[in-house]
C-alpha cells in the first residue's frame, strides 16, 4: 500500500517498452515523475499500452490479444504511484515487516504442493522477494510483473541468485503485459491501509481474470476489512488539550484549529487492544477468487456496537487481516466469511474470536490487528473532532460507506454515520 499523502503530481515517466538489464519493459514505468508532499508508501499504474514491440527470449510473447476490455488508462497519478515504488526504502520496510514476509513465505511453503512444477504470476513483484520464495517452493517458473522501476533492482537479484531460468521478471502494468500461457498461482501483497486504500486489490483480480486456470490458487485467498471504537484519550490530549497550557499561556483558542488539524483525515496510528471498546465489527470479507472490481468501487455496511466499557469514544480503528487458505468447495463469499462473523450485523463475537484464534492454520493468517503483533500497516482510526462519554453497554451505531474517489480511483472516500446516547454525528474524510 502506498502512505496517504496530501498530494500528487505526478508527471513524465512512461513511455514505450524497452529491455534494459534483461528486463522487460512494457508501458509506464515511474521514471521521472515527482510527488508533492507525503511521500507514496507504495505506487500506482504505467501509462500507456505501449509494448516493447521486440522479443526477449525469457518473455513468453501472445501472438494476439484475446477479447478483452481495454486496460484502463495509465493517470499521472498512477504514474507517481508507481514512481513511489522505486524508491528502495518503501521496499525496505516492507522486507522488514517480519510479520508480512514470514507470513508470505510460511503461506508459500504451506502450499508447496500447489506451486511445486507449477506456473506462478506475482501481481507487483517488488524487489521479487515472493517470486523468489515461489522458485525456492520448486515454481516452475515465476512471471514477476511490476511496473515500476524496483523492477530492474528485482531482475538483478533474480540473477545473482540465479534464478532467470525460473524467474520472468516483466516490467509493465498487470493490465498491459502480456504472458501467453495460463497460470496455476497468483501471489501478490496488495493490501492498503483499510485494506482497500490503494486500490491494487483491482489489479489483482485484473490478472486472476486474464490469466489464472479454473481452480487456481490466490494468495493471500481472502481478506477481511474490521472497524471498532476507540478511546485514545493519551492521543487526544497530547494533540487537543496540550493548547490549553503552552509555557503557562492559554493559548486554548487554538484548540477548533488543532482539531481539524489533528482529525480532519485519517491517522495511521498503532493502538493496543486496550483500546478498543468491544468487538470488532466486519465491514467487507472478500473471497481473492471471485470478488470483482466493480465490487470494490463502493464498500457500504451498517454497524451496531455496545461499548463493553464506560470511556471517552474517541473514533473508530479499520484494520484487516488476509488468509492463505485453500477455498472450502462450494463455499460462496458468505459462507466464508460466516467462519469468522456472527450473521446479525457482521458482528465478530468472543466465540467467533476465539474459534478463529484456534483456527490450526493460524500461521497462515496475517493480521494487522491492534491485539496482534505490529505491522508496518498499523492501525487506521477516524477521529471525532469531540470525544463522546460512552457508559458501559451503551449502544453505538451507525453506517459507513468507502467509495473509490472519482478525482483519483486510488484515493477513499469515507462517509461515516454514527449515533450514540441520543445524538447523531456525521465524518466525511478522504484518504489520500
Ligand atoms: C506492496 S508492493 C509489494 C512488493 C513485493 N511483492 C513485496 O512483497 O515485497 C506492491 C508492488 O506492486 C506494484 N504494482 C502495483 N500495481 C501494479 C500493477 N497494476 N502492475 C504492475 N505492478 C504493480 C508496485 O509498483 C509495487 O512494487
Amino acid at each position: 500500500m502506498f502512505q496517504p499523502t496530501s498530494g500528487s503530481n505526478g508527471g513524465g515517466g512512461g513511455g514505450g517498452g524497452t529491455y534494459s538489464n534483461g528486463v522487460h519493459h512494457e508501458g509506464g514505468g515511474s521514471g521521472g515523475s515527482g510527488v508533492a508532499g507525503r511521500r507514496f508508501r507504495r505506487g500506482g499504474r504505467g501509462k500507456s499500452r505501449d509494448h516493447a514491440g521486440g522479443t526477449n527470449s525469457r518473455v513468453y510473447q501472445q501472438p494476439q490479444q484475446e477479447a478483452e476490455s481495454p486496460p484502463p488508462p495509465c493517470t499521472d497519478f498512477d504514474v507517481a504511484y508507481f514512481h513511489s515504488y522505486a524508491h528502495l526504502g518503501i521496499h525496505e520496510e516492507m522486507i522488514k515487516d517480519r510479520v508480512r514476509t514470514e507470513t508470505y513465505r510460511n503461506a508459500i511453503l504451506h502450499h508447496q504442493d500447489r506451486i511445486a512444477g507449477k506456473v506462478v504470476v506475482d501481481v507487483g513483484c517488488g524487489t521479487g522477494i515472493l517470486s523468489i520464495f515461489c522458485a525456492q517452493a520448486g515454481a516452475k517458473r515465476v512471471y514477476a510483473v511490476d511496473a515500476s522501476d524496483i523492477a530492474v533492482q528485482a531482475n538483478e537479484v533474480i540473477k545473482a541468485n540465479n534464478l532467470s531460468e525460473t524467474i520472468i521478471v516483466l516490467h509493465g502494468r498487470v493490465e498491459d503485459v502480456e504472458i501467453d500461457e495460463k497460470v496455476d498461482v497468483i501471489v501478490s501483497e496488495w493490501m492498503g491501509y483499510m485494506l482497500l486504500y490503494e486500490s491494487m486489490l483491482g489489479s489483482v483480480i485484473t490478472a486472476r481474470d486474464r490469466w489464472l486456470k479454473p481452480g487456481g490458487l490466490m494468495l493471500p485467498s481472502f481478506a477481511t476489512l474490521y472497524m471498532a471504537p476507540v478511546s485514545r484519550p493519551d492521543r487526544y490530549s497530547e494533540s487537543i488539550d496540550f493548547w490549553r497550557n503552552v509555557y503557562g499561556i492559554d493559548m486554548s483558542s487554538m484548540m477548533p484549529l488543532a482539531k481539524q488539524c489533528a482529525f480532519e483525515e485519517p491517522s495511521v496510528e498503532t493502538i493496543s487492544g486496550e483500546n478498543v471498546l468491544t468487538w470488532p465489527h466486519v465491514i467487507k470479507h472478500v473471497d481473492c477468487s471471485t470478488v470483482t472490481i466493480h465490487e470494490l468501487e463502493s464498500v457500504s455496511t451498517k454497524f451496531k456496537f455496545e461499548s463493553m466499557m464506560r470511556a471517552p469514544f474517541h473514533g473508530f480503528a479499520f484494520w484487516f487481516d488476509v488468509e492463505f487458505g485453500v477455498p472450502p468447495i462450494h463455499s460462496s463469499n458468505n459462507n466464508a466469511a460466516s467462519a469468522y462473523v456472527d450473521a446479525p450485523n457482521n458482528h465478530v463475537t468472543e466465540t467467533s474470536q476465539r474459534r478463529k484464534r484456534s483456527n490450526p492454520n493460524e500461521a497462515l493468517v496475517l493480521s494487522t490487528a491492534p491485539e496482534d503483533p505490529p505491522t508496518h500497516w498499523q492501525q487506521t482510526i477516524i477521529y471525532f473532532y469531540d470525544p463522546i462519554e460512552v457508559e458501559q453497554d451503551q449502544v453505538i451505531e451507525g453506517s459507513l460507506v468507502l467509495s473509490q474517489s472519482k478525482e483519483h480511483a486510488r484515493f477513499m472516500n469515507i462517509h461515516l454515520e454514527y449515533a450514540s446516547g441520543g445524538r447523531c454525528f456525521v465524518k466525511e474524510s478522504v484518504m489520500r
